[in-house]
């Protein structure tokens, strides 16, 4: 296997050549003056290729980037063209919320199977809903190794941890499930007038004085998150951690977080954009990427 680092990869490729032993490769790469991608593979004589990317920043050219190769490698003849995107944009457009919206994320699915993608790897995808349509190409990698020794190692005892919402709850009871542990799901209330949200907790569910580990898979805006932490803070809680997958920190993202009081935000190295700050920790999640691809591929 040839393991080729697309413009965009995070990262994980070279790692995951190592584990995988396969070769490496990177792709030659420049941008046009008016914009464009130029791509250009070393001559491949593997019969089989993962190409390694993300999608944040700059979620539209990465995606392009991944179409050019798909369409490149299928035409010449290579049947088993795999990609890695730990981080794959467009997740969480998967449904027409309004009639005649575009839904984003099945596009970009069946772009990629037709132009001859076999398998999809990507790390706690946002969208249970594509994950059903797209069984065939999407294998989705939840970090509970990852999440669940950084817990062991680093967060006090006694500690809770917490999905945000029901959406959240499935990864949130894996990684409960792998250190043996219980979790809470808050339930989240919309005033259908003003728009407003809220947090509830089970009614006899006493937090104060505990830990809490605030578990969900994208931080964007921090909005999401800075409300759970301010709801909890008014619980009595002591330190919030929170452990998400993909850290996009748009904007004043970190500023809001550290007002709400976390102490702790761990997300994995999954974009391309990465924060410098206290508050922030990194963690590697190639080895259990390399570890679900093993799985999946050879049997
Ligand atoms: C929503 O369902 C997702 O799981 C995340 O909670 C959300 O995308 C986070 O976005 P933000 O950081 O902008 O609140």
């Amino acid at each position: 296997m040839l393991v080729a680092s697309l413009p965009s990869d995070p990262g994980l490729g070279r790692g995951l050549a190592r584990s995988l032993q396969a070769r490496h490769s990177d792709v030659t790469y420049k941008v046009f003056p008016d914009g464009e991608s130029y791509l250009r593979f070393p001559e491949i004589i593997d019969d089989e290729v993962m190409l390694v990317l993300t999608s944040y920043p700059d979620q539209n050219r990465s995606l392009l980037e991944l179409f050019f190769s798909v369409e490149l490698l299928s035409s010449k003849g290579i049947e088993r063209v795999y990609a890695v995107a730990p981080y794959l944009a467009y997740s969480r457009q998967d449904k027409e919320f309004l009639s005649w919206e575009i839904v984003s994320g099945r596009a970009i699915l069946k772009i990629v199977r037709s132009a001859g993608l076999k398998k999809l790897f990507v790390v706690d995808f946002h969208s249970e809903k594509l994950l059903e349509e797209f069984s065939d190409l999407l294998i989705n990698i939840l970090p509970v190794k990852t999440f669940g020794r950084y817990l062991r190692e680093n967060v006090e005892e006694p500690y809770i941890l917490v999905a945000p919402d029901i959406g959240a709850s499935k990864r949130v009871k894996l990684l409960a499930e792998f250190l043996n542990k219980d979790y809470v799901v808050i339930r989240k209330i919309r005033d259908r007038v003003t728009g407003e949200v809220a947090h509830e907790l089970p009614e006899d569910l006493n937090v104060r004085g505990f830990n809490v580990v605030i578990i969900d898979d994208i931080i964007s805006t921090g909005g999401t998150i800075a409300s759970i932490a301010r709801y909890l803070v008014s619980k009595g809680v002591h330190k919030i951690y929170v452990l998400v997958s993909h850290g996009l920190f748009v904007g004043d993202s970190l500023d809001k977080l550290r007002a709400s009081g976390v102490s702790k935000t761990v997300v994995l190295n999954t974009v391309k954009h990465r924060l410098t700050s206290n508050l922030v920790e990194y963690l590697d999640v190639t080895d259990e990427v390399a570890e679900n691809i093993r799985k999946t591929l050879i049997k």
